[in-house]
């Protein structure tokens, strides 16, 4: 930047101008980018960081704004049968009710997303004592977890709408071992899927799990109890009254989890059980003998029209149904957010799994790369 900002400002004050308004929409839309990613401020942390929205917007007008604190969705305008955008997940049209919101508002979540028992864990002969910031245990990375960190912005090059956030989460933060460098790249094609892409390595020993916490509404607005969702997943983590997984898969035919066939969400809710009711579980995906890669959930929501299909390769998702929102929060668009007004996919290895040898590993080596993806298409029936 130096050698352009000199040579312009030894030009006639007419050319400055024009020079420093060129310069401005260089600096400001990267080339690679197009027009179809934006930045905008959103507000400020309480350390006074600056706190920028992106968004990717594809041909079809459908966008998704990130905000780089906490590596998180802000909204999502997808169009139903009649083409229509409206926003699809919960959120504020705001950045400080983020401050103090507690629900996990499209953020990115980790280091371990979920519940770790107790916040321990052993590696080797070692014992790790994690910030116990659920009852008893650990959840979704701590009190200061990946969704309450300013990341950092880079550009990518892309043919698509894309942006990736990028942080060091020093050795201990929260408890965790290891320097763990972590990015997470949010793209958006034409053909309205929007893919998350997560990578990390580590210079020691550690466990990983992140994920996206985003809350869909496909009608915009009101209960998602009749939603109709399809979830592939044979079997599913039952879990104690802690929702601390106790160790076993089991089969979800003839229980409230059989979302084989689609289902809408309401129809065996209550039969879920749980403190409060609702959905809060992990589903063991059903996975094929040649990839990892697989059709994990289909929603459909009638009145709209709208469709969400999440994909992945990840061995789990938490179906999560927003028992814990209360109407106290406020949100985008006026919306109070109600219990069952959301829900949550959150496609990832299973929760406590450090303490559990029968479920897939979330160790990270040095020398290893974390690497995982998840697509959620939008569509319109
Ligand atoms: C968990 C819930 C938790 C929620 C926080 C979900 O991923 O499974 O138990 O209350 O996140 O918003």
């Amino acid at each position: 930047m130096g050698d352009p900002l000199r040579a312009m400002f030894s030009l006639p004050a007419f050319s400055r101008v024009l020079g420093c308004v060129i310069l401005l929409i260089i600096c400001h839309v990267p080339a690679a980018w197009g027009d179809s990613v934006t930045a905008k401020p959103f507000g400020r942390t309480a350390r006074g960081e600056l706190v920028t929205l992106h968004t990717l917007t594809n041909k079809n007008g459908m966008s998704v704004s990130i905000m780089d604190y906490g590596a998180t969705i802000v909204k999502i305008l997808a169009p139903d049968r009649n083409g229509k955008l409206g926003n699809v997940v919960l959120g504020f049209d705001k950045f400080s009710p983020y401050l103090r919101a507690t629900a996990y508002f499209g953020a990115t979540v980790g280091r371990y997303a979920n519940r770790i028992a107790g916040g321990q864990f052993r590696l080797g002969n070692v014992l790790y004592q994690l910030p116990r910031n659920d009852g008893p245990n650990s959840l979704h990375g701590g009190f200061r977890g990946f969704d309450k960190r300013l990341w950092k912005m880079e550009p990518v090059e892309s043919d698509i709408p894309a942006v990736r956030f990028s942080r060091l989460s020093p050795d201990g933060e929260e408890g965790y071992p290891g320097n763990l460098f972590a990015s997470v790249t949010f793209s958006l094609n034409d053909d309205n899927e929007l893919r998350i892409s997560y990578e990390a390595t580590t210079d020691k020993l550690t466990v990983i799990n992140l994920t996206n916490h985003s809350y869909f509404n496909l009608a915009g607005r009101g209960t998602i109890l009749n939603h109709v969702l399809t979830l592939h997943a044979d079997a599913y983590t039952p879990v104690d009254a802690r929702l601390i997984p106790t160790g076993e898969i089991k089969p979800v035919d003839g229980t409230p989890f059989d979302f084989l066939n689609p289902t809408p969400i309401g129809l065996h809710l209550k039969q879920a059980g749980g403190k409060p009711v609702g959905y809060d579980h992990n589903f063991v995906l059903n996975k094929g003998f040649f990839s990892d890669w697989s059709l994990a959930a289909e929603v459909d929501e009638p009145q709209s029209g709208r469709t969400l299909t999440v994909s992945t390769d990840q061995p789990g998702v938490q179906f999560y149904t927003g028992n814990f929102l209360d109407g106290t929060l406020t949100g985008s668009g006026g919306n109070v957010y109600r219990q069952y007004d959301g829900f949550v996919l959150e496609t990832q290895h299973f929760p406590d799994s450090p303490n559990h040898d029968n479920f897939p590993s979330t160790l990270l080596s040095p020398g290893e790369t974390y690497k995982t993806s998840t697509v959620f298409a939008f569509g319109a029936k």
